[in-house]
């Protein structure tokens, strides 16, 4: 089914879209970076010039110029009498011409597999005879596994039964089903910005209005803007991050938490905990404590995953909630899929016995890129504010102007692909962030920051001054 996007809309997934002259190329290349991410998806219809103008305070020549250079750059295609439509992503794609001489893909924030993976797999496939004699399909998922999970919540402080512990098949599937049957239409959820863009996509497919609640590297949580939030919409849902939050990489405070605890039980709303990234811990010894720990099960649902802790692709995540939302899930999740893969669950059951040296040896993986990272950003973009981590998948560094999304166009050419700033926010903005995931090899974040620093100094050199000014003013 072909997508329309309005003009009010387009301009605000834009953000300051202004970044270099003319501004017709400016506006091409955000319009370039939204298809790059898709967030606008092929075949989106776009606004008549004539909107689109009006919403940005542009001449129409300037639009039409900007959609001739998409045109151009087989970005998008114009047919008479149905508008200008995205294609799919074009083959003029820097990128992708890049990827052949090494592109180092900074986009995902993945972890390569724990070392141990392999060995687990065939081991666990020694017993196929086994797993293949089960009936296959089951929406709760294998009892062995959803024991091993609550045995790993126990250790965490989290008291858990088997019956409130459903597979998934990853954590981004436990969102969507549980946006499926605890949301309805025009939902209010209070969501974190910036956040983990994926979670956005499934909320909004679920119909509902997220209300952004900002969290900065420096200070964390904006505990009055969440509070209000809570009192005056009601939101029937938060999903939050409180650990190594996606992509600033700060933990809640006690305080925090039980801010959020509290607004959240008068608001009558079900807090949703994503911890796929809350056991990634750099500096403090493992298990970690989980947060919340004290919360109602009526209220806190958590999501887990292995998808950072042991490997993207192994697809195994899980909800943990009251019994009676498990229920209720169970009985939706046939029409989104029928249950995990039963040697993968076996596989997952088996690493989550060796759970304390997998963790160790991630600490250590992402520890070396981490200090790589910060050691060669303070070297070569020393004018860039790097904050501290201390676990996670990346750091949120902040620019020393608002040219996120032209340096990431920028960089891309050069062979380096990163997701700019607005892709992580919820309202429009972080125009003046970046998100540099640490689990790629050291030698390539090294390479990438190095890449990163001709790009900047090209992407600053081409910019309107009103937009180096605007920063200065602001420090
Ligand atoms: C916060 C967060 N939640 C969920 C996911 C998706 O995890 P999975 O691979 O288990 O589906 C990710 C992956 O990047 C993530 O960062």
């Amino acid at each position: 089914m072909d997508s329309r996007i309005s003009a009010r809309a387009l301009a605000s997934s834009l953000g300051g879209w202004r970044t270099r002259e003319p501004a017709y190329e400016a506006l091409a290349d955000g319009i370039r970076l939204l298809c790059l991410d898709n967030r606008l998806a092929p075949r989106t219809t776009l606004p008549a010039e004539r909107e689109l103008a009006a919403s940005l305070q542009l001449s129409r020549s300037t639009v039409a110029a900007a959609y001739r250079s998409l045109r151009e750059s087989g970005h998008i295609a114009s047919l008479r009498g149905s508008g200008s439509v995205t294609l799919a992503l074009a083959r003029h794609d820097p990128g992708r011409a890049a990827a052949a001489e090494g592109t180092i893909d900074l986009q995902q924030a993945s972890p390569p597999a724990w070392p141990g993976l392999a060995g687990v797999m065939s081991e666990v496939a020694a017993g196929a005879a086994a797993l293949v004699a089960r009936a296959g399909y089951d929406v709760l998922g294998r009892r062995q596994l959803r024991e091993a999970i609550a045995r790993h919540y126990e250790s965490r402080g989290v008291p858990t039964t088997a019956g409130e512990v459903l597979v998934t098949t990853g954590a981004q599937s436990a969102i969507h089903l549980l946006a499926s049957v605890l949301l309805g239409r025009g939902d209010r959820v209070l969501v974190e910005t910036p956040t983990y863009p994926h979670a956005v996509d499934a909320l909004r497919r679920a119909g509902a209005r997220l209300i952004g609640v900002p969290v900065n590297t420096d200070d964390g949580w904006d505990l009055d803007r969440a509070e209000q939030a809570f009192d005056r919409t009601l939101p029937a849902m938060a999903y939050l991050m409180p650990d190594f939050q996606n992509p600033t990489g700060r933990t809640m405070t006690a305080r925090e938490r039980g801010t959020f605890l509290r607004a959240g039980e008068r608001a009558g709303s079900v807090l949703v905990l994503d911890e796929t990234t809350a056991e990634l811990d750099i500096d403090r010894p493992h298990p970690v404590p989980a947060g919340f720990a004290e919360g109602d099960p009526g209220t806190v649902v958590r999501i887990g995953s292995l998808g950072k802790t042991v490997w993207g692709g192994l697809r195994v995540g899980w909800i943990r909630a009251d019994a009676d939302v498990i229920r209720r899930l169970v009985a939706a999740r046939p029409a989104h899929d029928l249950g995990t893969p039963e040697f993968e669950q076996a596989v997952a059951a088996a690493l989550l016995e060796n759970f304390p040296r997998i963790a160790g040896q991630r600490s250590e993986l992402l520890r070396s890129g981490r200090d790589a990272l910060v050691g060669a950003l303070a070297e070569s973009l020393p004018e860039w504010r790097v904050p501290r981590v201390h676990g996670g998948v990346s750091l949120w560094v902040e620019l020393d102007a608002a040219l996120s999304s032209a340096l990431v166009m920028d960089v891309r050419a050069r062979g380096v692909l990163l997701s700019a700033g607005p892709r992580f926010s919820v309202d429009g903005g972080h125009d003046r962030h970046i998100r540099v995931p640490f689990t790629a090899p050291p030698e390539d974040l090294v390479r990438a920051v190095s890449l990163l620093a001709e790009s900047w100094r090209s992407v600053r050199a081409g910019a309107p001054v009103s937009i180096i000014e605007q920063f200065e003013s602001v420090i």
